[in-house]
């Protein structure tokens, strides 16, 4: 009786201690050059404070009286790359919106934790929020759905549907767009055309605008409408959010039209938790971005080019999958795929994941892959 009451007291104590942060080597000296106010106040605005500051997602880590408390965890949460969630592998293909740290930030944070945590003396650079402006500036048109997202108060992580009534009244070509939810709220978004399926593109916390390459556009027909999938989980409060859509327009029609091809994986019939999906350019294309589609009990997605001169690249290479984090990639420079190249992406369920669990259809497609691409030069 008395050894379950302890085991249940430490139990509690263990539960209070993990909820509560503690502070990082109070009394520890500092063996670090690397400051708060110089190196980490920036590297914190650069991959952190997109969802880490009022108003955002998560608890503030703007000041240092902030993100001191946290240090210990912050130091968990990068070293497991849980934080910040950016579900690729680095050294596979260059993406535009990569927030993962790279080697250098990852140092720098560990020394200023591991070194005594240090603030510094000179003023630390002050926190600019670019979520409240267009990034790309004024957009052509702004819409928003007619009917607004309910968001229950802490509510897990879940798409809900929006749908966006462009209001043109004549076709448009589409050179970029940005997307502007509830930040307190929305986790990521994709954006398709209703009807046609053409995929505009996505939007994360920390990249809210899409710019295509000069001379590409999208194809928007006159009374488009927006299909817009944003995963959403619950503040403190309930939320209703009407997220804008804003559109900026080429002055004509695109040399080079942006076209979306969908794979969707199946199982190979070999190896049941192996899962692959094909995409042959028979014309050289450049590829501008691409969004995979993941059910829960994926572990793993490695997308490949094989030129038809026999060389191969592994452009993404996913090793855990994070199902809370939809995330887009956006190549850095389209990647061009000449005539006759195979594009293979094959993604493995954990094993003994329940092949059927993600939908009714056990021989239905495991994985789906959106590709946005245009005629290469
Ligand atoms: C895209 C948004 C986003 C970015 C970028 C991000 N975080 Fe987070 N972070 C969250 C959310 C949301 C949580 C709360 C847990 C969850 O919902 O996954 C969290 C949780 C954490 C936690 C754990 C808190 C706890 O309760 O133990 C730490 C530490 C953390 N983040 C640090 C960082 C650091 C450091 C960076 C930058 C290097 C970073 N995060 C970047 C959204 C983000």
């Amino acid at each position: 009786m008395l050894r379950q009451a302890v085991t249940a007291l430490v139990f509690v104590l263990v539960i209070a201690g993990m909820l509560v942060p503690r502070p990082a080597y109070p009394h520890n000296p500092t063996t670090t050059t690397v400051l708060f106010n110089r190196e980490i106040a920036t590297l914190l605005q650069r991959k952190c404070v997109q969802c880490h500051a009022d108003g955002k997602l998560a608890m503030p880590l703007v000041t240092f009286d902030q993100t001191r408390p946290w240090a210990e965890a912050i130091k968990e949460e990068t070293l497991s790359r849980r934080m910040p969630p950016w579900p690729a592998e680095r050294g596979f293909g260059a993406y535009a919106n990569d927030i993962g740290l790279t080697p250098r930030e990852f140092e720098f944070l560990i020394s200023w934790i591991d070194g005594g945590v240090p603030e510094g003396t000179d003023p630390a650079p002050a926190f600019v929020d670019h979520g409240d402006h267009w990034t790309l500036g004024m957009p052509d048109v702004v819409a928003a759905p007619t009917t607004a997202a309910a968001v229950d108060a802490r509510s897990a992580p879940a798409f809900k549907h929006l749908t966006i009534d462009t209001g043109l009244t004549h076709d448009g070509w589409v050179r970029a767009i940005d997307f502007k939810p509830d930040p307190r709220v929305a986790r990521g978004a994709f954006l398709s055309v209703a009807g046609t399926g053409q995929y505009l593109g996505g939007w994360t916390p920390w990249q809210s605008s899409t710019e295509l390459p000069a001379g590409a556009a999208f194809k928007l027909p006159a009374h488009a409408r927006i299909a817009v999938d944003v995963m959403y989980s619950g503040s403190s409060q309930p939320i209703s959010d009407t997220p804008q859509l804003a559109l900026y327009f080429a002055a004509a029609p695109a040399a080079a039209p942006v076209i979306t091809t969908t794979l969707r994986a199946m199982a190979d019939a070999r190896t049941p938790a192996r899962f692959v999906a094909e995409f042959k350019a028979a014309d050289a294309r450049a590829l501008v971005s691409m969004r995979p589609e993941l059910p829960a009990g994926t572990r793993s997605l490695e997308i490949k080019l094989m030129r038809p001169d026999g060389s191969r690249e592994v452009l993404l290479w996913m090793k855990d999958a994070h199902q809370v984090w939809p995330t887009p990639y956006v190549f850095k420079k389209p990647v061009t795929l000449p005539a006759g190249s195979v594009l293979q992406a094959v993604a493995y369920a954990e094993s003994g994941a329940d092949q059927s669990r993600s939908g009714a259809d056990p021989a239905g497609p495991r994985f789906t892959l959106t590709l946005n691409h245009y005629a290469a030069k």
